[in-house]
């Protein structure tokens, strides 16, 4: 049986870039699970939290489905929230975003909620 697959790139918080392959139909959090990166999902992609956040390249943002009102709200809480801001868990892998790069942004809500002081930069 042959799964379709895309070959999408994370850049990880230090930078780094992580070619990865992924499969249609898998969504962009499970992805990153799936190769250890450390994109959280502290809700398990019940759009409860915002930790899944990642910004999409902006050449694709445009083939993805708009978000969907309640990624929009957990988006409004996420921290670093640019134009390009999607949830990890709602975004799933279709053929078009073959070549998607999809960043870390440098924090998430729970890096506040633990107490962690971001760093400066
Ligand atoms: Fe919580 Fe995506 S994992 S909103």
């Amino acid at each position: 049986l042959h799964e379709e697959t895309v070959d999408v790139v994370f850049v990880d918080r230090e930078g780094k870039r992580i070619p990865v392959q992924g499969k249609v139909g898998e969504s962009v959090l499970y992805l990153a699970h799936r190769y250890d990166i450390d994109l959280e999902g502290a809700c398990e992609s019940s759009l409860a939290c915002s930790t899944c956040h990642v910004y999409v390249s902006t050449e694709y943002l445009q083939k993805l489905p708009d978000p969907d009102e309640r990624e929009d709200d957990m988006l409004d809480m996420a921290p670093l929230l640019q134009e390009n801001s999607r949830l990890g868990c709602q975004i799933i892998l279709a053929k078009e975003l073959n070549g998607a790069e999809f960043t870390l942004p440098k924090i998430t809500r729970n890096f506040y909620v633990d107490g962690h002081v971001p760093k400066p930069h």
